[in-house]
């Protein structure tokens, strides 16, 4: 069984300046991985273990069971050529799911590219919500305002085969993303993708509204960290002065595309637990709730329709 040569304790000489055959030609895929932690490890980026996991099992066409079972194979030159292509896109700040072009939600696989947010675990708490208000009906219609990879509305749509459902961006690229993420998903055929500036071209009525819109303030997307500045488009992030400006509308005008009794599922920044359900009781929306995300911050408001 060939066994790595290499030292991940040793110095790190980054895999791009390896040459590609002699000593290197007997690193397998675990040592690659250890070789990635450590130098992902020395630049300071935040998960550098699982980071080099992915990029290693991307690369090699693994399993993570299959890495840990026989990763001790001679990498190809191509495996070694790609594996040090990604190591050096994740140090010169690509996040994995952008070097990757996929990112993992509720369970599935999504594309990504520049032009959507990728989707974050934090948001799969609108899901379970949506989930637990949808299930009493057969057939409910779905309503996604800024629907980026599409990731709400398909996610919803493959949990419930009975559902339909409208996704809107104002991005053409952004929908034209969704549209490849549902046709992957297979649920292409029961959802609608609408070009529009939040409700403005909506003209149907839902049982609920879900929508994760941009919500960082001013004062912080100038302060936000280059990995999201850099690959997460401003329009996915950028929420206006205070953060607020998409809530105003979509509290102001979600209740006309509403069915009675109908809700609306929107996620929140983790300091805006307060004002958040504040502009929707001025707009004079019932059963106001705020929940947490699974790291205990607030992340999503829940409302139901205004009576009158
Ligand atoms: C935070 S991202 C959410 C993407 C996706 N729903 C998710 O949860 O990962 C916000 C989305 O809102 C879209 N957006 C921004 N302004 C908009 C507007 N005025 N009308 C419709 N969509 C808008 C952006 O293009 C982006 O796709």
């Amino acid at each position: 069984m060939p066994a790595s040569t290499d030292n991940p304790t040793g110095p790190i000489v980054p895999l791009s300046m390896r040459p590609r055959s002699g000593p290197y030609s007997g690193l397998n895929a675990r040592s690659a991985k250890r070789f990635l932690t450590a130098q992902f490890s020395e630049a300071g980026l935040p998960t550098p273990d699982i980071d080099a996991r992915e990029l290693v099992l991307a690369a090699t066409a693994m399993t993570h069971s299959e890495l840990i079972a026989n990763g001790t194979e001679f990498l190809s030159q191509e495996v070694f050529a790609q594996i040090s292509d990604y190591a050096a896109r994740r140090l010169s700040g690509e996040p994995v799911d952008h070097i990757l072009g996929r990112r993992g939600f509720y369970g599935r696989d999504f594309k990504v590219t520049k032009d959507v947010l990728s989707p974050r675990p934090d948001t799969e708490v609108l899901i379970d919500k949506a989930l637990a208000f949808l299930k009493p009906f057969k057939a409910p219609r779905i309503l996604d305002l800024g629907t980026g990879t599409g990731v709400l509305a398909i996610t919803l749509l493959t949990e419930l085969p009975h559902a339909q459902a409208c996704a809107v961006d104002i991005s053409q690229k952004a929908l034209s993303v969704a549209r490849v993420n549902a046709q992957s998903h297979g649920v292409d055929d029961r959802l609608m993708l609408l070009k529009s500036d939040w409700l403005s071209h909506v003209d149907s009525s839902y049982e609920l509204i879900i929508s994760n819109p941009p919500y960082i303030d001013a004062q912080a997307m100038a302060a936000l960290s280059s990995e999201v500045a850099g690959f997460d488009p401003a329009l996915a992030l950028a929420g206006g002065e205070d953060g607020l400006s998409a809530y105003r509308i979509i509290s102001a005008q979600a209740r006309d595309y509403l069915t009675p009794n109908g809700q609306l599922i929107i996620e929140i920044g983790f300091d805006q637990g307060r004002t958040v359900p504040d502009i929707l009781r001025g707009d004079g929306w019932d059963a106001i709730s705020v929940s947490q995300d699974l790291a205990g911050q607030d992340r999503c408001v829940q409302a139901r329709k205004p009576a009158l």
